[in-house]
């Protein structure tokens, strides 16, 4: 064990808005964990990007995940290779996706939630585990089709579309045979849900009128919104909503810098007149159901009925600037560290 060094992102204090340069520190120079009877050690192959993590940042301590500790390594999801195992179902070498730290060495077990072995298949891809199947496709797919309960010949209507998650939940939401209308913050990411994730349309919020497109693409109004951003954009939908309309509150993005109150949306009397539902929910707690939900999208992949993007940052010390792609809206697709070859 000697022979290894350890980098490590820490969390050294906690982010002003989007300033995480000055919160995490690079420390080049680490002891490598050791794994506990239970336990195997993990050597990161690719770091996973999630905006939810932002959360975990702030010291919000009414949030579904308890802050991280000032002091302590930033943690996330990844991909990588047991190199040392204390437990009889790991063996050196399996490849697995876990919670580790942005590390090159990480701990784990079972205890932080996700820690599955991955199956060696020649057409799917090791990041793709992360990129499409794993949390964000399932929480894409609970989203749209369990809280959702998005129907055929329905309107869905996606926030953050061309991310990791919402991608994937306008898809799902296509081949459950919906019509699917995305949000996002740039051309670019519309032509790319249009012409390449199938979307049906897909409105720029910053350089169109949200309810005005909405009035002309959804003149019904909107069956279900998967919302992974709040603020704004869930207020302007709501104005927009059809009669017995679903709201799935997936994340908050435009919230998880805020340290202050924040504000409900004003247009919260269309619950009422639209009887709608408006529910939000966490991708765990549909674990059971995720085996499943996994073997579909991988069906869906290998039939041509589920695509991902995916961008690669090259290297532990960058991923700062992989993470900042989450929240200056420049991602289409999943965003991953690749610490090793
Ligand atoms: N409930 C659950 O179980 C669960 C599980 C996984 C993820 N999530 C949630 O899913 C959402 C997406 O996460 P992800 O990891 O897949 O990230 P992502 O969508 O790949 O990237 C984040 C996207 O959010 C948008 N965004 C960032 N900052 C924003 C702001 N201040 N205001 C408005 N939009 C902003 C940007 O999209 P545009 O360029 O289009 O604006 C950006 O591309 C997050 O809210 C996350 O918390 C929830």
């Amino acid at each position: 064990m000697t022979d290894r060094n350890n980098r490590q992102w820490i969390l050294a204090r906690r982010p002003d808005g989007d300033d995480f340069e000055s919160a995490l520190e690079f420390h080049e120079t680490g002891e490598v964990p050791q794994p506990a009877d239970g336990q195997v050690l993990v050597r990161a192959d690719y770091l996973s990007m999630d905006a939810g993590t932002r959360m975990w940042m702030s010291p919000r301590e009414d949030a579904y995940q308890p802050p991280l500790p000032v002091g302590t390594p930033m943690s996330g999801m990844m991909i990588g290779e047991v190199v040392e195992t204390r437990r009889p179902d790991f063996a050196i070498g399996d490849k697995l996706r876990c919670f580790g730290q942005w590390a090159d060495y990480s701990t784990a077990d079972e205890s932080a939630g996700l820690f599955e072995k991955l199956p060696v298949e020649d057409d799917i891809p090791l990041p793709a585990y992360l990129a499409m199947g794993g949390p964000n496709g399932w929480t894409a797919y609970v989203g749209i089709a369990n809280v959702g309960e998005a129907k055929p010949g329905e309107t869905v209507l996606i926030s953050a579309a061309a991310g990791a998650t919402g991608s994937l939940a306008g898809q799902v939401a296509k081949n459950l045979g919906a019509r699917v209308i995305g949000l996002t913050s740039r051309d670019e990411k519309c032509r790319w849900l249009t012409e390449t994730a199938g979307f049906d349309a897909a409105i720029n919020y910053r350089t169109h009128d949200v309810g005005e497109e909405l009035k002309r693409l959804a003149p019904d109004g909107v069956d279900v919104f998967f919302d992974n951003v709040g603020g704004d954009i869930l207020d302007t939908v709501m104005g927009q909503l059809a009669m017995y309309a679903r709201i799935a509150i997936c994340g908050l993005v435009a919230h998880y810098a805020d340290d202050g109150k924040r504000p409900g949306p004003m247009n919260f009397d269309q619950v009422l007149m639209k009887r709608a539902t408006i529910k939000g929910f966490f991708s765990p707690d549909w674990f059971s159901e995720c085996e499943a939900i996994e073997a579909t999208l991988k069906q869906w992949y290998r039939t041509g009925k589920l695509t991902y993007n995916l961008e690669v940052v090259d290297g532990l010390e960058n991923t700062l600037k992989a993470y900042h792609r989450l929240f200056d809206g420049a991602n289409i697709g999943k965003v991953m560290v690749k610490v090793r070859d």
